[in-house]
């Protein structure tokens, strides 16, 4: 049955809205990025996040309603994130799904931000075909998964301690870099030569599919001090600690997202997540990937940082089977993915 949804993202600094149709695709999409907001705090202030979401997702909600031409009468359903992240933030975002399913007697679908994240590439074209093996890099998150269909995630590899992302963020913040960290770091990076410091690849031997980041940054603190101490810290040397850093999480990534492909035999690999935005990561598993006979589907940029159309299309997923939607109003800001009950083969 075709569904016509709207998705709801309130999970973190992002509100971000989106219509998304079985049949047509995405219809419509919008985000408020609360960058601005947090940049002079250097992180995220959750109660001034909460607020913020409260101010835009109305709006937003019009705007992408009025961009797709529906009325919200017309919808099948709505989505919106239910955890993991900031209580308050996603207390705005349930509020608003609840209220409006009650109002318009519409079912809603409480959705798991990382699986938004592991079927984002679906919204893409070419879509990638179950199973696949997904590497989800986040802010919070460094795992790879053996997908098999829709809530069935087999988590198969992760980071001992920091995750990809907040490896970048910290080593943006050591470099003297604004907040958000990463892509300012990617940036830098861009002007740096690689191999002029030399960092670890913490794990790339280890034989499995751990991975560990924490080290790698203590690197660059101990490299940042000491040339901090002999006055070499210029602006070539830090481009320089840039490009080498991120040389060395690719090379760990790249790594064993191949291992992760031999290990389970299949041969499609997704990246979703913040860090899939990074274009070296990107150009590096297209090129390897290919190389050994596989594929890989990323989404598109847009898709890969926190977005409402992920949980559109995670939500119509799971709406799409009669017995979820509907359900007790909650938020839950721990949640483990590998608990999500699955959903039949391979549906749209
Ligand atoms: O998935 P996401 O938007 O939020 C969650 O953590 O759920 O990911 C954000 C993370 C941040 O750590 C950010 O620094 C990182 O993704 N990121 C990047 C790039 N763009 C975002 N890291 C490296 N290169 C980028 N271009
Ligand atoms: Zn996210």
């Amino acid at each position: 049955m075709d569904m016509r949804v709207l998705g709801i993202e309130t999970s973190c600094d992002e509100t971000g809205v989106a219509i998304y149709d079985t049949a047509a695709g995405l219809l419509a999409h919008r985000l408020h990025s609360q960058i601005d907001l947090h940049a002079r705090y250097g992180g995220v202030v959750p109660e001034l996040a909460s607020r913020d979401h409260v101010r835009r997702l109305v709006p937003l909600i019009e705007e992408v309603a009025h961009e797709a031409g529906t009325r919200l009468a017309d919808l099948d359903g709505i989505a919106c994130t239910e955890g993991p992240g900031l209580a308050g933030a996603l207390l705005v975002g349930a509020s608003v799904a609840n209220a409006l399913g009650f109002a318009l007697g519409k079912p809603v679908v409480g959705v798991h931000h990382l699986e938004g994240h592991l079927l984002s590439p679906l919204l893409g074209t070419p879509r990638p075909e179950f199973p696949f093996v997904a590497l989800l890099v986040s802010g919070g998150h460094t795992q790879f998964y053996d997908v098999a269909g829709v809530g069935r995630y087999r988590l198969i590899g992760d980071t001992l301690d920091d995750a990809a992302g907040e490896a970048f963020d910290k080593t943006a913040t050591l470099l003297g870099l604004p907040y958000p960290g990463g892509p300012a770091l990617a940036k830098l990076a861009g002007s740096g030569r690689k191999g002029v410091v030399s960092l670890p690849r913490p794990m790339i031997d280890s034989g499995d599919l751990a991975m560990s980041f924490s080290g790698l940054k203590t690197a660059v603190m101990t490299l940042v001090r000491r040339r901090e101490a002999d006055g070499t810290l210029d602006a070539d040397s830090r481009a320089d600690i840039a490009a080498e850093f991120q040389h060395a999480v690719v090379d760990v990534l790249v790594a064993k997202a191949l291992a992760a492909l031999v290990a389970t035999g299949v041969k499609r690999l997704v990246v979703a997540g913040g860090v899939g935005a990074n274009r070296e990561l990107r150009a590096r598993l297209e090129y390897e990937v290919a190389a050994r006979g596989a594929s890989v589907y990323f989404p598109d940029l847009a898709f890969c940082t926190d977005n409402g159309a992920m949980i559109a299309l995670a939500g119509a997923m799971r709406l799409a089977q009669a017995d979820i939607g509907g359900g007790a109003f909650s938020v839950r800001p721990r949640w483990e993915l590998a608990s999500l009950p699955s959903v039949a083969a391979a549906s749209d």
